[in-house]
């Protein structure tokens, strides 16, 4: 069988060494160490498994890392990775608390080390197994939770609700334009907006719309409805509560509406971040088809997370937290939405179905705009997961995700902060005709 992960070790740590490799092939990791899996030639034994190794695990302590055979080690993994851009993740087990040495530091200061001088060695060991699963097979295990209602957002938490203006903020920057492109070949524009939260982002992106216009806005959370209805006081807009995917309050509070203004119907619906929170959004497409006036447009934004791409991600963190994302999530929603959302306008009756525009990224952000983007990705997973522990106390899953998520949030905001490093978040946005 082919081996996964090398393990780089000093003779005086075999004890170690055994160890971990007992545990890690006990788990179906298959490892590569010396001497027990040399053949021939020593030196090309080596050379070999370390290219071929995925991840490459050292252990050290201040005497290990002086090591001409370490140090030799470590620089043919960090020259696989720098010099051929190999998919090799180094992982330093550290033994003790003594500084490395100078040529050591080199290679490894910026890696994520898993301390084993404080814990309990077994403790280590698991940790290690579980960065080593997190690497290998990120998203092997993980199937996407099951489509429902997410009811969370009836009574949203303030802290969701400041993630939720934080969004707005970057989206305002992703939208552009939009609205006002759409209200061109319009006299007026009437305009329903379904799942609207407290109003201020749609009334934000028609600020600038230079003819008549009129907005609907709904939603299901009272509280985001009352604050609209108080704080935006102009007779072009209005709101009210209504769960869209109750048949009979969507058309209640559409019909009363449309006679209330004398319209015909809405030349624009839009349909941001929610259907990754319905049921069944399908239905919903379907209900609102007729509230279109032909040639009327239906903007929809959405997520999804497979379209997420974080790199160089030298810990696999972000793949991990896009596993915590898709897998389950309360607040999160279906994140797989995104890519369903031509196949159910299609199948709803729509047409000249447009992908107008995919992903928000880091690049060109300054330091306070990555750290608001990264707030708003990954803000809600620590009360997400919380919540889901509340729930179901003896959900595993969610337990261990919520460990993971405290103990590397700040290791995954500091990465995506720094110059270098990339991210992509999966949103979509689509355009459609009646
Ligand atoms: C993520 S927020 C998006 C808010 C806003 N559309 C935006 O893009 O900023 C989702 C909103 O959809 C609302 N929502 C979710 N499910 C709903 C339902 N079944 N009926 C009405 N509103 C719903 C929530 O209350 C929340 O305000």
């Amino acid at each position: 069988m082919e081996h996964d992960v090398f393990i780089s070790y000093n003779t005086r740590m075999k004890n170690v060494a055994d160890q971990i490799v007992s545990t890690l092939e006990a788990n179906g990791v298959k490892c590569w160490y010396a001497p027990r899996d040399v053949m021939g030639d020593y030196a090309t034994s080596i050379c070999d498994a370390i290219e071929t190794a995925k991840i490459f695990v050292v252990l050290l302590d201040n005497t290990g890392s002086k090591s001409p055979h370490v140090l030799n080690e470590v620089e043919m993994a960090y020259k696989r990775i720098i010099e051929d851009d190999a998919e090799l993740t180094i992982l330093p087990f550290k033994l003790d608390k003594e500084e490395l040495s100078k040529a050591m530091q080199y290679y490894i200061h910026r890696m994520h080390w898993i301390d084993a001088s404080n814990n309990n060695i077994n403790d280590a060991i698991n940790e290690l197994l579980q960065k080593i699963n997190t690497i290998l097979k990120p998203m092997k295990s993980v199937s996407p939770k099951k489509r429902e209602a997410n009811t969370m957002y009836e009574h949203a938490s303030d802290v969701e609700l400041k993630r939720l203006k934080v969004q707005e903020r970057i989206l305002h920057r992703f939208d552009g334009d939009l609205y006002f492109d759409y209200s061109k070949e319009f006299d007026e524009l009437n305009v329903l907006d379904l799942g609207c939260n407290d109003g201020t982002y749609m009334s934000e992106s028609l600020r600038h719309i230079d003819k008549p216009y009129t907005l609907l806005g709904l939603d299901f959370n009272k509280a985001s409805i009352e604050k609209a209805q108080n704080t935006i006081k102009d007779e072009n807009k209005t709101f009210k509560y209504a769960n869209v995917e109750h048949e009979d309050e969507l058309d209640e509070a559409i019909n009363s509406y449309l006679i209330e203004r004398g319209l015909p119907g809405f030349n624009i619906i839009n349909i941001s971040f929610v259907l990754l929170h319905l049921s069944n959004p399908e239905l919903l497409l379907k209900r609102v088809r007729k509230y279109l006036v032909k040639g009327g447009y239906i903007l929809i934004k959405d997520v999804d997370d497979n379209f997420e791409v974080a790199y160089p991600d030298t810990n696999g963190y972000f793949e991990k937290m896009k596993e915590l994302s898709i897998a389950d999530s309360k607040l999160g929603g279906y994140r797989l939405t995104g890519r369903q959302i031509p196949y159910m306008l299609s199948k709803t009756g729509y047409n000249s179905i447009k992908l107008l525009k995919e992903g928000i990224n880091t690049l060109s952000m300054d330091y306070d705009e990555k750290e608001d983007f990264f707030d708003m990705r990954f803000g809600y997973f620590e009360e997400d997961y919380t919540s889901m522990c509340e729930s179901n106390p003896s959900d595993k899953y969610a337990s261990s995700g919520l460990a993971w998520i405290k103990e590397h949030y700040n290791d995954l905001e500091e990465e995506f902060t720094e110059d270098h490093f990339f991210y992509n978040f999966g949103i979509v946005l689509f355009v459609a005709k009646r």
